[in-house]
This record gives C-alpha cells, structure tokens and sequence, in this order.
C-alpha cells in the first residue's frame, strides 16, 4: 500500500484504480494548482504523485521527497518535470501518449478555423450588438478550404493534423526534425524545411515539444518569412514562440493572425499586449481537454503509479532512472 498524492480533482476512474489496487489517495481539493509549499508538504509524505503540466517538479523537490518513486505527469508533454534530476533522483516519471492526439488536433483545427473565420471575433461583436444587418463586406476572411497548411513537428499530433488538413483539401506541408521513413508519403505531406513552410503556408501550426532546442523557435527572423496573411496556431507551447516577436509581427501587420492555447506564463495576464490585437485567439490550454481525453490521460497516468509501485517498471516512462527508488 502506498500514499499517492493527485494534484488535482480529475475526471474518470483514476482515483477509484488506485485505491482499487490498494494505495491511499489524497487529492488536492482546490480548483487552482497546489501552492509550492503546499506541493512540496504533499510530495513528502508520497510514494508517487499523480501531477498536471501546472506542476512544477524541480531538482530540490525531487531529492527531498525521498519516499517518491515515481511522478505520472497528466499530459504527453512533461516540461514541467525536471527530467535529469529525477533519473538522477531514482525516479519514474511518466505521460500520456497515444490518448490526447485526435483531440488535441480537433482543437487546433477548431482554432485554425475560428481564426480564419472570424468565428470569436464575430461572436463577440454579435453579443456586443454590433450586428445591425447581414453584410456583404463584415468578417470576410481566408478560405481553409483548399489552403497550405504547414505543420511544424510531424509527433503523434502534428500527423493527426495532417490527416485533416486533408479533408478541407489542403496543400500539406511538414518541417520536421525527426526521421519517420515512410510518413510524408504515406500522410501525403511534403517535408519542406521550415524555412520553407513558413514562406509557403498559409496556417503555420505548431507541434513541436518544448525542449531547449525548440525555445523560440518561431522568433522575429520566422515571423519575418510568413505571409502577410498567415495565421499562426500554437497548441504546443507557449514557449515555442517568442511573444514578444509575435506582438511585434502583429502590430507591424507582417502576419494575419494567431490563435494561442498555450502562452507564457499561463494565464496570461489580462494586461499583456496580444488580447489587444481583434485577430488575436487565446484559450487556456484546453487541447486535451475532451470528456474522454482527460478521463483516459488521468486513468493512464494512475496506471503508471499502480505499476511502479507493484514493483513494476511503468508503462509510459519518459526516463530510465540508472537506480530506480523503491517504495520504502
Ligand atoms: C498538455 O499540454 C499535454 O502536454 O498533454
């Protein structure tokens, strides 16, 4: 039996697999993320903890929760934990693959759509009254259909994405680090340099994981190379872009658009400059965030605690501790 700390209520079975397997669960009751002493309170009295992308796992608290064999991070991305120092550390930690893609991927057609579409901004004009009468010249905005799409990282999501450009007849194209021999063709997508994609597409859509590597790797010089009527989608994250850049870009009318699940921080204070811009979108990260999806990423994540601490090694892990830590 083993004390698991869940940093959140989550939806679906998560809770009911964990006590069904035996363990003690404490979850945090609040709607808003545990405060860092809150967190850190929690995580040292826990044999595993069940946490959200709002959670931040550092070095410190990793070694000083020593009883913590394994942290099961409720999200495919996991830029959240300090990876090193908890191989270092001796512990698991795991994510959500293969559960969130379609999802993630309608939300960044939705947004794709909603952006081109005027689809918020009209909405919102409507309930502001500003709709007197049907118009032939209000909201117009670029056609999707039969568009260029250009995809930046080619991950479970960014395919998902390129299966529905298809369906509204897109030119597809893809800049990608990584080798998947075989997937363009079999997606039909071109693989183009990024370089490329942002001169050629007209939606610039990013699924690239945050890493050192990918920090700011839409900056001003890739602003600069988009159409002066591409919108850019992020639903990865925020850090992907430099903000700063894209308000920039906005205010100098160098892009059409942007529409932003993902921002740093989160949320984003209602002062900063980009909910200023009408062709501007933000939600709060909600690119999972389907009944099914969350239910399925919660119970995954529960599944990778009741492993580990079965003795087991986890079913998602996204490191390999040389000394995994065993529950004391
Ligand atoms: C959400 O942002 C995730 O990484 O799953």
């Amino acid at each position: 039996m083993g004390q698991v700390f869940v940093t959140r209520r989550v939806p679906g079975r998560a809770v009911e697999l964990l006590q069904g397997a035996g363990h003690d669960v404490a979850v945090w009751p609040d709607d808003l993320p545990p405060p860092a002493n809150a967190l850190r309170e929690s995580l040292l009295q826990a044999d595993a903890a069940l946490t959200m992308v709002t959670d931040p796992i550092g070095q410190d608290l990793l070694i000083e929760a020593e009883r913590l064999c394994v942290v099961a991070n409720m999200a495919v991305g996991y830029d959240n934990i300090d990876i090193v120092a908890a191989s270092q550390a001796g512990v698991w930690a795991t994510n959500t693959p293969g559960v969130l893609h379609e999802t993630t991927a309608d939300l960044a057609f939705a947004l794709l759509l909603a952006a081109a579409r005027n689809v918020v901004l009209s909405d919102r004009d409507t309930r502001d009254g500003g709709w007197q009468m049907w118009s032939p010249t209000a909201f117009l905005g670029p056609d999707p259909f039969g568009a260029t799409i250009g995809i930046v990282g080619l991950g479970e999501i960014g395919q998902a994405v390129a299966r529905r450009a298809h369906g509204f007849g897109m030119t597809v194209l893809a800049a990608t680090r990584t080798s998947r021999p075989g997937i363009e063709q079999e997606l039909g997508v071109e693989k183009v340099s990024l370089n490329d994609l942002l001169q050629r597409a007209d939606f610039v859509s990013l699924h690239v994981p945050y890493s050192p590597v990918t920090e700011h790797l839409i900056g001003s010089q890739e602003l600069a190379v988009m159409k002066e009527t591409a919108i850019l989608v992020n639903t990865a994250r925020g850090g992907v872009v430099d903000q700063d850049a894209l308000v920039e870009a906005l205010r100098a009318g160098t892009i059409g658009g942007a529409a932003l699940d993902v921002t740093v921080p989160e949320p984003l204070p209602l002062t900063h400059p980009l909910y200023g811009f009408p062709n501007v979108i933000i939600t709060p990260h909600i690119g999972s965030a389907s009944f099914a999806t969350r239910a399925h990423m919660a119970e995954m994540a529960a599944r990778n605690i009741v492993a580990v601490l079965g003795g087991a090694e986890p079913l998602n892990p996204v490191n390999q501790p040389p000394v995994p830590r065993n529950r004391a």
